[in-house]
């Protein structure tokens, strides 16, 4: 698709679409309890879509009602016999998650996924599962994998990479287990999964960054699920960085660890203010996005969790900051949807920006102008929105190649974006 340059201004107030990591856990966890649940302004989308599939393979019978969709659990006790592979299409937190999910049933069950997902690393939740007692295949620690359910023990379990998948997954094993887990994370990650547990009647104590889980029955929920900071923050920084902007962002997330990137993007010099509006399971609220005379910042492995899906979009908005701005403990990025270290790096490069490559990161230098060119999404949905932003700061056209990924998180951004482009305002 061609992208023009744009200045228009980001003014007014939107409600991003519903989060993506909500609304996966309140569709997967539906199937471990029985009776029925509901998800309130789901996002609907590619990803949250092959977690409704998998549940439904489950025999969760999904009926959307206006802005809800409820969800009619037969509970673990009772899922059918698995009739094929579950398609999991692109989507790592539905795979992740089903894994620890599946222990709870009976059966053996196959998951599979797309080429990008079957290039993911399944071992990081396999093996932890197989320490549990169960008995897990991955193909050469990729997908498909089968997950034998049946019974199984808790453990104490310390992760090497901080995820929030992995940590799910181990939590819902652990629900269905004989006995107590603890989980310690390198450092903290989302906590979606041990609030929603809690919020259906599991037993979940959390001290620092150890998560102790103990063997529950889960109740139905009822989930109303808010904006979503990651698909927001494309608009923040476009607000960042166009003069005259002022954007708020309605009923978003204020989870802590799903913010990381609005504090670096205060800490470049863009002006944020927050208004909670509730906190209970989560911080929510509305957020204003100003802009700033944007300058360099230090991004290291402690601040990467809480912005995991926006780093590549903190290095765009840092080609045109102040000075340099370095990216460290990153090296997740290398294996999510697509590499977004090199994705990020080689097209911004190729846009004009003065970016390096790192093992583990990025360096920018900036500000520099970026000109027109021909740009590719690399399949990743975080990549395209990125690369949409970097057109509306470019001086001259680019062409995007590989914009349909949006459909996994983000299906209306792009006639959203068109209709801001014209100037018809959010
Ligand atoms: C997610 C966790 C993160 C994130 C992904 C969603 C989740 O992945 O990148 O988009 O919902 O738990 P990792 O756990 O692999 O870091």
């Amino acid at each position: 698709m061609e992208l023009n340059p744009c200045r228009n201004p980001v003014v007014g107030s939107m409600r991003p679409p519903g989060d993506k990591s909500v609304t996966h856990r309140a569709i997967l966890f539906s199937a471990l309890a029985q009776g029925e649940s509901a998800v309130i302004r789901p996002l609907v989308a590619a990803d949250t879509l092959a977690s409704r599939r998998l549940v439904e393979s489950l025999g969760v019978r999904v009926v959307e009602d206006r802005d809800r969709w409820i969800l009619q659990s037969p509970g673990p006790g009772a899922w059918p016999a698995p009739a094929g592979a579950i398609d999991c299409a692109n989507s790592g937190t539905t795979m992740r998650l089903a894994m620890g999910m599946l222990a709870a049933g009976p059966e053996t069950r196959e998951l599979q996924g797309d080429p990008s997902l079957s290039s993911r690393p399944m071992e990081r939740v396999a093996a932890p599962l197989r320490a549990m007692g169960l008995e897990v295949q991955t193909t050469a620690g990729h997908a498909p994998v089968r997950v034998h359910g049946g019974p199984h023990h808790g453990i104490d379990y310390l992760m090497p990479v901080a995820s929030a998948q992995v940590k799910s997954a181990l939590l819902l094993a652990a629900v269905s287990g004989s006995g107590p887990t603890a989980i310690t994370e390198p450092r903290p990650t989302r906590d979606h999964t041990e609030r929603m547990l809690q919020a259906m009647g599991a037993r979940v104590e959390c001290a620092r960054r150890v998560i102790t889980v103990w063997p529950s029955s889960l109740r139905p929920a009822v989930v109303q699920v808010p904006g979503d900071p990651s698909s927001a923050a494309f608009w923040a920084a476009l607000a960042a960085l166009t003069a005259g902007s002022e954007l708020t962002l309605e009923n978003i997330s204020l989870s802590p660890r799903r913010i990381g990137f609005y504090r670096v993007l205060e800490a470049m010099g863009a002006r944020i203010t927050i208004k909670e509006t509730s906190a209970v399971p989560e911080p929510v609220g509305d957020m204003t996005v100003r802009p700033g005379l944007l300058h360099g910042v230090v991004i290291a492995g402690g601040d990467i969790p809480d912005m995991i899906d926006e780093v590549s979009l903190a290095a765009m908005v840092a080609t045109q900051a102040q000075g340099e701005t370095v990216i460290s403990g990153a090296e997740e990025l290398r294996v999510k949807e697509s590499d977004r270290i090199h994705a990020t790096v080689e097209s911004l490069r190729s846009l004009g920006a003065h970016i390096e490559e790192q093992p583990d990161g990025m360096v920018i230098y900036g500000p520099t102008p970026l000109h027109g060119g021909r740009v590719n999404a690399s399949g990743d949905h975080r990549i395209a929105m990125m690369l949409a932003v970097a057109s509306a700061v470019a001086r001259g056209p680019v062409t995007l190649d590989g914009e349909e990924s949006v459909a996994i998180s983000y299906p209306e951004f792009f006639a959203q974006y068109g209709q801001w482009a014209q100037g018809r305002g959010l």
